[in-house]
């Protein structure tokens, strides 16, 4: 049996959705099916967009950006005054390209409208446990798991009391029971109920059940002439406070270096037409270089020419041969970290022809070649601008780590990122790989250690190693630094 996700449909398509199901008190689910049975009967509305509430009951939406990631909250709006900060939170949320279910207590009725609500957040609204309409296919066990987060707010003495001891009496407590999801609550109440000594056993057992908290702040309460702490926080503190758990921030352990990247092959001209190369896909160099400015670095890649979008963010210098990459590089300079991951040629011919070479009676025409820098070599042995952390790649097909030691030695690097790339691999081309980190401890008299890891894309291969780069930089993991 097909299932449809609502959120990778059209924006055209799912904002037909919402308003249509918002008007029929309906789930977006259960209007598709709604849908689907009309048209199967043959009396289907016409999908012309029906006519949008007036634009008083449906403020439009700023959309901040649209790079962010949808996400989607359960809404729970508990009784209280600050009821009514709830719409704008809805508002906040949605501008956060955050997707808002709510679900209204009994109590809250009295300060919000069920309709108000729906129109803002253009969903049904939840308001009942035993409610034959969402039985079906949006039960308070949907309401609870279907979402990224529970948000409560406001929360009152009452539900929080619920929360702490287990109860699940009516749908919002039974969804807060139900749920894997992380619970956000806003706490909104008088000041002596705050600090009511059942209050602040309550909170606490919360917070040892790993619920976590925004506000409340301190000021004035509805209450003429009351003041002190149980004031539920401001929309927007709740939306960023939401958005924290949502989307977390990633860590930035490599912010301030700079990382000088090569990749891919390069191509040594025989005449116009042909040339020498490697085999090299570039996929690796640039799936690091990815990795890199996702740890917060400033990278540089000199690419030699592959079929590759360059990645977000990263200065890309495109080259043809040895001599333009090394010439890049060197450009480049002053770096942190240099990792050359380039599939450089060898050899280049040693007389480039002018014009295309022409087979003639006389046989093949010879190929003097000459020797290509050694980019890794020459940059490993600068006198001045030698990057603090040299990386090289070692592509072998026999007697992997002997080989790779010793090109650590003969290039002067600090570390040797080795791989197989027998044809049996699949590597050359390929989205895996299986490396082995061989580094020299600077710390204990140069000794080699060799770090195997399992076979793992390239992307893995990347980050895992912008992760070692990190900590032996910086000192700083990828989990732990922001
Ligand atoms: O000597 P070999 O080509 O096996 O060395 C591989 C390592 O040296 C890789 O890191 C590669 O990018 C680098 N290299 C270079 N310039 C060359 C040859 C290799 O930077 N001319």
């Amino acid at each position: 049996m097909a299932s449809l996700t609502i959120r990778k449909l059209d924006d055209a398509v799912k904002t037909y959705l919402r308003l249509r199901s918002a008007k029929n008190h309906r789930s977006v689910e259960e209007e598709v099916r709604v849908i689907l049975r009309e048209l199967i009967e043959g009396r289907e509305e016409p999908l012309t967009p029906f006519s949008a509430p007036p634009a008083q009951s449906i403020a439009p939406v700023p959309q901040r950006t649209g790079a962010l990631p949808e996400a989607s909250v359960t809404l729970i709006i508990g009784g209280g005054i600050a009821a009514y900060k709830s719409l704008d939170l809805i508002r906040r949320l949605k501008e956060r390209r955050v997707e808002v279910r709510c679900v209204l207590t009994k109590a809250a009725q009295q300060f919000v409208t069920p309709l108000a609500v729906s129109a803002l957040s253009h969903e049904r609204v939840y308001t009942d446990l035993f409610d034959p309409q969402s039985e079906f296919d949006a039960g308070h066990i949907r309401l609870a798991r279907d979402c990224d987060l529970i948000v409560v707010a406001p929360a009152t003495a009452d539900l929080m009391a619920k929360m702490a001891n287990g109860h699940a009496d009516d749908l919002a407590s039974a969804i807060l029971l139900a749920t894997n999801r992380k619970i956000l609550l806003a706490p909104a109440m008088n000041p002596l109920m705050w600090n009511n000594a059942a209050t602040r056993r309550n909170l606490a057992q919360l917070q040892r059940d790993g619920v976590v908290l925004v506000g409340p702040n301190s000021g004035e309460m509805a209450e003429a002439g009351e003041a002190g702490v149980g004031r539920m926080s401001e929309a927007i503190e709740i939306a960023t406070a939401a958005e924290r758990l949502l989307r977390p921030p990633v860590p930035k352990p490599l912010a301030g270096k700079r990382v000088l990247i090569t990749a891919g092959p390069t191509h040594e001209p025989i005449d116009p037409v042909r040339y020498i190369a490697n085999r090299s896909s570039g996929k690796q160099g640039f799936a690091i270089a990815a990795a890199a400015q996702a740890a917060g670095a400033e990278v540089i890649l000199v690419s030699g020419p592959v079929d590759l979008d360059d990645p977000a963010g990263v200065t890309v210098k495109h080259v043809e041969s040895a001599r333009q990459m090394l010439e890049q590089v060197r450009a480049a300079l002053p770096a942190d970290i240099a990792i050359f991951a380039a599939a450089v040629a060898d050899w280049r011919v040693a007389n480039e022809g002018e014009q295309k070479l022409k087979k003639t009676a006389a046989g093949m025409p010879p190929l003097q070649l000459v020797e290509n820098p050694d980019i890794l070599a020459t940059i490993s042995k600068l006198a001045d601008k030698r990057p603090p952390l040299v990386i090289g790649f070692a592509a072998e097909t026999e007697h992997l780590i002997d080989n790779a030691k010793t090109k650590l030695a003969r290039k002067g690097c600090d570390w040797i990122v080795a791989n197989d790339v027998s044809p049996a691999t699949g590597v050359m081309g390929g989205d895996r790989n299986t490396v082995h980190l061989i580094s020299k401890n600077a710390e204990k008299n140069d000794e080699i250690t060799v770090d195997s890891w399992p076979v793992m894309t390239k992307e893995q291969v990347a980050i895992e190693l912008v992760a070692h780069v990190a900590k032996s930089v910086t000192g700083k993991s990828l989990e732990s630094a922001s």
